[in-house]
């Protein structure tokens, strides 16, 4: 299964592999975890259709164990391909196997939820999976109150993108207008 989304989406999520609903629609989160994620987009203003949705393992792992080290390096190439093509500036990663994945070495997901990790000009942020909260209610409530760092980390992003094209601005307003100068000089 491939992900699904806009090719201009800023923002990606990647989550572990698909579920029978996803492997039955082609699309990704689209049973119950699908739905808290939806709300907990939507509960930061965000919508799933502005989103790039993808996974960790490309194919449902049988009985819907963990992917295997194996599969997951079968697929590196399908998901490093997405990121390369989408270029997202920010990307959640849903669960510890999109962790593993994207930021190896990293402590584990209950350590790093919620905060960010910036590497190079693209914003990692670690969450719980949400089908973690389908079994566990307070899960829920951390998932909720990370998507509120998240969207803290994305006005922060959308201010310092705002400073860069005022400073812009600014700079072109005080250059000097090349033929007029060079006829002065
Ligand atoms: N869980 C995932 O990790 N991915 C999906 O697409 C659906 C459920």
């Amino acid at each position: 299964m491939p992900g699904f989304g806009p090719a201009t989406a800023r923002i990606m999520a990647v989550g572990e592999a698909p579920g029978e609903k996803e492997d039955l629609s082609g699309r990704p989160f689209v049973g119950a975890a699908g739905q808290i994620l939806t709300g907990l987009l939507e509960g930061i203003g965000l919508s799933r259709d502005d989103i790039y949705i993808s996974n960790t393992v490309k194919c449902r792992p049988p009985k819907n164990r963990d992917p295997e080290p194996a599969e997951v390096e079968a697929c590196a190439a399908y998901l490093d391909a997405q990121i390369e093509i989408i270029r997202p500036d920010v990307i959640l990663l849903l669960g510890r196997h999109a962790v593993a994945r994207l930021l190896p070495g990293m402590p584990g997901i209950s350590r790093i939820h919620g905060n960010r990790e910036q590497r190079g000009d693209r914003l990692y942020v670690p969450l719980y999976h949400p089908a973690a909260a389908l079994y566990n209610g307070s899960l829920m409530r951390t998932l909720e109150a990370d998507m509120q760092r998240v969207r803290g980390y994305l006005d922060d992003a959308e201010a310092a993108r705002a400073r860069a094209v005022r400073d812009a601005g600014e700079d072109d307003a005080m250059a000097p207008v090349g033929g007029e100068q060079l006829d002065i000089l």
